[in-house]
């Protein structure tokens, strides 16, 4: 299994996936991979998440499928169960029943106690989120000094227009976000455009 940091290596923009139907999943992980991103965060929103990181896990090959709005214990061992490689939460729990799962897990976090604790946990990286409501590239330049051993993966308002702001910053690893799988593109299997946005994202620096 892949080290968090190897997996949020993998490419600049992590998709943040909402999807609803069981038979999109290989197809949209397929354009995405095609495109160029090679972790996916499919969210758990949809009663059809877990089967859809199941089989994407099993049928889509040259990805790291991952599981977001992780919220509990019993969601992360669901997850690990289907599959996933890593997981998302938007928030941090102060609890090492979350350290101990085989499968790392990227906290939220969006302030400086928030950070502390996470690390004294034993995190090294985190998903600033809401990262455009919690301050963006500012906060992000405030948390280096202080806090030099902690990578992010800023989430939440990120868009093609400012990802090279947040990816320019030396504590960002990669960002999330979900416009390169638009639900409408999603809801009408248009891969064609998919695939186009994800290389679009995956060329971002
Ligand atoms: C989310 O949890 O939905 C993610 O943060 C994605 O946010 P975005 O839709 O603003 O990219």
């Amino acid at each position: 299994m892949k080290s968090l940091s190897e997996i949020l290596a993998l490419a600049p923009v992590v998709p943040v996936l909402i999807i609803e139907d069981l038979a999109q999943a290989v197809p949209l992980a397929r354009a995405l991979v095609a495109g160029g991103l090679y972790a996916l965060e499919v969210t758990l929103r949809t009663p059809a998440a877990l089967a859809c990181i199941e089989r994407i896990a099993g049928e889509v090959e040259g990805c790291e499928v991952g599981a977001g709005t992780v919220l509990n214990r019993h969601m992360l061992d669901a997850v690990e169960k289907a599959g996933a490689r890593f997981a998302v939460s938007p928030g941090l729990i102060e609890s090492h029943s979350f350290t101990d799962s085989e499968v790392p897990l990227l906290p939220g976090i969006a302030t400086a106690t928030e950070l502390m604790a996470g690390l004294a946990l034993g995190y090294d990286h985190f998903k600033l989120f809401p990262a455009n409501i919690v301050g963006g590239t500012g906060a992000l330049k405030a948390f280096a000094s202080p806090f030099a051993q902690a990578k992010f993966c800023p989430t939440g308002g990120v868009t093609l227009a400012n990802a090279p702001d947040y990816l320019a910053q030396p504590n960002v690893v990669c960002v999330g976000g979900s416009w390169v799988a638009p639900s409408d593109a999603v809801k009408d299997g248009d891969w064609r455009r998919i695939e186009d946005l994800a290389r679009e994202a995956s060329r971002l620096a």
